[in-house]
This record gives structure tokens, sequence and C-alpha cells, in this order.
């Protein structure tokens, strides 16, 4: 992460709040003196904050009664609505001592464009009892496009911890976990947690422990060297540690120094939280800078079914990866349009830590809240109708096909008859490589005969064909809108009108498979939206899990009936982690507006590649539809020149591959910036003229 990209995380408490009371001075508060010299340095920096004294001189003053539970406060709405003016004015007064010291600030709750979302805390006592503490809750999302926002015009966002709720209620959050969720989602170097000592301290030194791994913190808390209030705080840290915060500190906020300190990662500002000891990521090999020893393990290990490229990824982050070197790509192929938000979106990865923390798989034999909130908010970007998870696109399309087949038979046994069982695919389609998938998958069969029987393949585009084919036989229809690994083609509209068409008047199924083209790859939502065409059964899957392994298929309405239980299932399909994943990426694809982003810049990066590959014989044509391009090759290319570009481009930093032997396939992620995009093009156009024949254009 770059210098000035990075994010600081300060949690100020109590004591730097006192002492920002109106009258207290011109000079600010140490915490916040120390957030002010790094704004001036530069430096972004989200401030969080407590109030605990100043809720309870409220509540007093109102004649609030505090009541405990287990010796833990219990939060009623009264106490929550105090809670929140408190916490307000406390904001504000923090934000005003900040401005006072030259740096813009501005006071937001969590609440405030629901910036923190929090669901009822789950506390147990030490028998493993539930303690019901009222509205107190846990983090369970960030909005960090406020605080990006925020930040991006030299604000310093001071934050409340208070939280709407997944239900209508609000909640009271603990400063220093809002504070560590918030980094964790931010994806920021540094959290600081500003108390009122030094630091942790261990029995026979009088100095603060200066770093602590995970491992030993987990060791002192077990031993209860870590206890008290140190505690919770200390397990804020790890938290925010685990969920790839670089650095989690603890440190003394009644000394100015110190916040600075932290931030700028310097010995003796406090107790340091790494990930490991050496504070960076764990070394993959010892001495393989460049991965040799990974692709030989691979070699000896790994199954040889891929001719992979040679680098060996360790890292990524928005639209680029690094290799074991050290040396950074921009990914224009984003792991086959899976990253389609950028590498490590902070708001998947911080719902993936937090869910993983709390429960990381149940079967599909329980309800779990992600996987139903996934469901429904699905449901309502696509069509009225009922969703099933699975894990591959491959077993996405394998249970769609089950369907068409079973609905034909459950139509058969009221009717009578024998049930239609044809299902029909088209050339040049990919549907994956499991039996069922591989049926309707022509290209990718040979020698793995015998196939399933009662498939079809037609050919592309070709209206009259399917008329002639489909029939009261057909069981179902499966096709891409967008055939993507048959190399970027775009479905004619009115041959995708005619297969619904036909699918209508033969009660067959139209499956529309857009395990690649969905969920904003092509400018819009779903890619049948550009052709007014609805499916009866939709299949996606990569980008669905945010970068996790995850698929789905959907029934409309009127074809949900056909499975029934007992009938299709999966072990894994849907679970917590990975449907935590799928939210996250769902709301942000959804709230972020990505898929016009994607039609936009989509727009641009086709025109960009025409207008650098003008006049080289060997493309003949850049096609596409949303944030993607196929740059064809023509007869004029020599043998293996698509390939051989994309190799080339690898070498030049941009990563891209070659799809049916001719075409370049280009696929930026969503989240891609218009520079970014612009340098990629221009190196991908040089690679083309190099590898396919064709002067350099003179300008860009
Ligand atoms: C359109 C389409 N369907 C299905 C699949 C198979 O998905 P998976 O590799 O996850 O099984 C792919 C994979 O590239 C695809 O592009």
């Amino acid at each position: 992460m770059s210098g000035d990209a990075a994010v600081i995380v300060v949690k100020v408490g109590g004591a730097a709040i006192a002492a920002a009371a109106p009258g207290s001075g011109p000079a600010a508060p140490p915490p916040l003196a120390d957030v002010a010299a790094l704004v001036r340095a530069g430096r972004r920096v989200v401030v969080v904050h407590g109030g605990g004294p100043e809720i309870t001189r409220l509540g007093e003053r109102l004649g609030l009664q505090p009541r405990f539970v287990a010796g833990l406060r219990y939060s009623d709405p009264e106490t929550v609505a105090v809670a929140e003016m408190a916490l307000g004015r406390v904001g504000r007064r923090i934000a005003e001592a900040l401005t006072a010291q030259g740096v813009d600030a501005v006071s937001i709750g969590g609440p405030d464009a629901r910036l923190l979302v929090a669901r009822r805390l789950d506390m147990r006592d030490e028998a493993g009892r539930p303690v019901d503490l009222g509205l107190v809750g846990e983090i369970a999302s960030v909005r960090t496009e406020v605080l990006f926002g925020l930040l991006a015009q030299g604000l310093v966002p001071v934050v409340s911890p208070i939280a709407a709720g997944l239900d209508a209620e609000r909640y009271n959050v603990n400063a220093d976990d809002a504070a560590a969720d918030i980094a964790a989602a931010l994806g920021a170097d540094c959290l600081c947690l500003a108390t009122d000592v030094a630091g942790v301290l261990v029995p026979g030194s009088d100095a603060p422990l200066a770093r602590c791994d995970p491992a030993q913190a987990r060791r002192l808390i077990a031993d209860g060297t870590i206890g008290g209030g140190m505690r919770p705080k200390v397990l804020a840290c790890l938290r925010a540690v685990g969920a790839g915060v670089r650095a989690a500190w603890i440190v003394d906020g009644r000394r100015e120094g110190p916040v600075q300190g932290a931030a700028l990662q310097l010995p003796g500002a406090g107790t340091a939280f790494l990930a490991s000891a050496s504070g960076g990521p764990a070394p993959l090999h010892a001495g393989d800078g460049d991965g040799a020893a990974v692709r030989a393990t691979y070699e000896r290990y790994v199954l040889g079914t891929y001719a992979r490229a040679p680098q060996v990824l360790v890292r990524g982050e928005g639209t680029r990866v690094w290799d074991a070197s050290g040396r950074s790509y921009l990914d224009f192929l984003c792991g086959l349009s899976v990253t389609n938000l950028g590498h490590c979106p902070p708001a998947v990865v911080a719902a993936v830590a937090a869910q993983v923390r709390r429960l990381a798989h149940t079967s599909n034999l329980y309800h779990t809240e992600p996987q139903a909130e996934l469901a429904a908010e699905l449901v309502a970007m696509a069509f009225p109708g009922r969703v099933f998870f699975c894990n591959s696109g491959a077993e996405a399309n394998e249970g769609a096909i089950k369907l068409c087949r079973k609905a034909a038979w459950r139509k058969a046994q009221a009717r009578g008859g024998a049930p239609a069982t044809e299902v029909c695919s088209f050339e040049h389609s990919f549907h994956g490589r499991t039996y069922g998938a591989l049926a309707v998958t022509r290209g990718y069969q040979e020698g793995f005969g015998p196939m399933l029987e009662g498939f079809r393949e037609l050919p592309w585009n070709d209206a009259a064909a399917a008329e002639a084919a489909i029939g009261p036989h057909t069981a179902g229809v499966i096709v891409e809108p967008i055939q993507m690994e048959g190399g970027v083609r775009p479905a004619d509209p009115a041959f995708l009108r005619t297969l619904r068409a036909l699918c209508d008047r033969h009660g067959a199924c139209l499956i529309l498979d857009e395990v690649q083209c969905g969920l904003g790859r092509a400018g819009r939502d779903f890619a049948h939206q550009h052709y007014g065409v609805l499916p009866d059964v939709m299949t996606l899957g990569k980008a669905l899990g945010g970068g996790l392994p995850m698929a789905a298929f959907l029934a409309r309405d009127g074809w949900t009936d056909a499975l029934r239980p007992g009938d299709h299932g999966t072990t894994f399909g849907g679970n917590p982690v990975v449907a935590a994943a799928g939210l996250a990426a769902l709301r942000l694809l959804r709230d972020g507006g990505y898929a016009e982003r994607g039609r936009v810049l989509g727009e641009r990066l086709r025109a960009g590649l025409r207008q650098r590959l003008a006049g080289c014989p060997a493309v003949a044509e850049v096609r596409g539809i949303g944030l993607m391009a196929g740059v064809v090759l023509g007869t004029d290319a020599p043998a293996g020149a698509a390939p051989a570009a994309a190799e080339r481009c690898r070498d030049r930093g941009v990563l891209i591959n070659a799809t049916a032997g001719v075409v370049l396939r280009v696929m930026p992620p969503l989240t891609v910036s218009e520079a970014e995009l612009d340098a990629g093009m221009d190196i991908i156009a040089e690679c083309v003229r190099d590898a396919a024949g064709g002067a350099r254009a003179a300008a860009g």
C-alpha cells in the first residue's frame, strides 16, 4: 500500500474528550494534536471516539436509572437515545478541537447514511448461556464509501459509535470494537487505540511491551496477564490485525507523540500488535524471491491440468496484484471475471473476517442469516423467484439442467404421457466441466465419452435452426447471453428473443448462463437486461462471492416448484462465510453504481483499443458489451499470435488472456480508474502489434 493511500484509524477515549471540553484552553488534547499533525503531514485519519463519562452524566441529569445485567450495562431504547445525544456532542467537540488546529473535521454518527450497521451482540456468560444486554450491537457492516468520500475531500471523519440496526433499532457499540471494524473495512494501515495507560504491561517490567504477536497476546490473555479493561482492547487489536490491518497499537493518549509514533511505526510509541513478529506478511518460502520453490512444488504435487503462467501471486489490492518478487501487475482478467470489484474490497474482507469468526459453516440442514439476506437481495435485483446456492458455475448449470428436466417430468406426471427430456445448447458455448455441464459444452468433451444422453447442440445466433430444432420434446435451452470463453460473442437480440418465444410456445425452460457475463460485467446488473428477455432460470457464479467461491441458480416464479425437498443439495453451497462475502459484494455493486460505471468505462475501453489498434491488419474486430473487450485477430495474424500477445502483456505488467484461440479477452475490474484503463490499453495495443504484426501506432 503506498504511503499516501494509507488510512490511520485513531480511537480516542474519555480523557481526551474531557480535555477537549469548551474552556479547556487553546491547546488541543494530546491525541487530537497528534491527529492534526498527521493530517497536516498528508496522512488520512479517521477518528472514532468513546464518551462513557458524558453518557453517564447526561443520563443522571435526565434521571435515567442505569441497569446492569451480569455486571454489564443494559441498553434500552432510552439509554441508546441518551448515548446518541451525548456522543453527538462529544463528536462535535472533537471536530471543533481539530478545526481549531487547522484541520477540517466533521462529526458523523454511525446511523448517518447507515455508515455503521450492527446486529444484536451475541453475549454469553462463562457457562455459555446467552446474556441479554438489550440494544448492544456488534458491527455487521461499514459503508466505507462514506468515509472514503469524506477523506477524499480532505476532511477528518469523527465517528460516534452508535449504529443503525439490521432491524429497525439503534444500537450502542463498543468504541474500540467500532474502531477495529472500521479499520478493517477501510483496509487501514494502522489502528491506534489511545488510552490512559502506556500500553500492555507485563509483570517484571515497568515499560510496556513494545511488540506482541497474536499468539503471544492469546497466551497472555489465557494466563490472565492481560485482563480487565485491557482484554477487550487487545482483542479489538487482534481482530483488526487478523482482518488485514498492518499494525494495531495501544498507546498512551495522555501524552503528545504516541499516536503519531504509532502511525509512523516508531518503536516505543506503545504496544504494537502485528500480524507476524516481523511486522510484514509472513515470507512464502525463505529465499524464494521469485517463487521458484512454489513452482517446483506445483510441478511435483499439483495435477498439471493448467498451462500456468510462471508468476506466483501473493497479494492483491484494487486493480493490482503482486508477485513473489514484489512486481505489480494491472489485473485486466480479474481471475476470470471473479474479482470484478477489485482485489480484496475492504467491505468484503471485513464481512468475511467478521463472519468466519462468528460462524463458518452449518450445512444446509439449518437456516443462516447471510444466505437468507443474500437470496432476498439477489431476487430483488433480478426477478421474482427463488435461489439455490452452490459452489461453482458448473454446479449451477448442473442444477439448472436438473431443474428443467424435473419440471418437464412433473408436467408429464400431471398430464400423462412421456416427459420432454432434450436440452439444447449452442456451438462455442462454455457451461463448465462436470458431466452435466460438459454435455452442453461440446468443445471440451474429447476423450471423456460416453456423454450423457438427450443433449443437442445448435448453431450460434441462428434463429431459423433453433426454430427447426426446439419443440414439445425440448425440456430446456441453455444459452449464454454473451459467450465469453467462446470468444466474447454477444447474442443477437433477435436470436435471444426467438429462443424466449420458442420456450414459451413449447413450455421449455430457458436457462440463461450469466456465470461470467452477469453481475455488472455487461454494464447492467445482468446481461439479459440488455435484451429485454427474462430467463426462466439464470445461473450465476464467478463474481457472486466477491472473490470467494460461490455460485447460484435463480428460478423465476412459475419454475420454483420443480425441485422439492431431497431433489437437489450441496454441503457447502451458500455457506455463511461465502454468503456474507456475496452480500457485501452485491451491496457494493448495487450501491456503488458499478454496473453503470462498467458500461461507461466499457465504451472507453473498446473505443480506446480500436483507436490504438487502428490500421493494424491483424485485428479483425474489437467487440463486447459492458466492461469487456474481445480483440479478435483475423486471418492476417500469425498462428498463436493471441496467446503470444497475452504473454507479452504479462511480461509488461498487464494480465489478460487469449480465448477461442484468436481472441484477446480484456476484463478490468468495474472499479478500475480511467488512468489505469488507459495505461493498460497502451500496453495491450503495443503487445498486439508486436505479436500479431503491424507497426506501432504513432500516438496513443
Ligand atoms: C459462462 C460460464 N458458465 C459456466 C462456467 C463454469 O464455471 P466454473 O468454472 O465456476 O465451474 C464458466 C467458467 O468460465 C463460464 O464462463
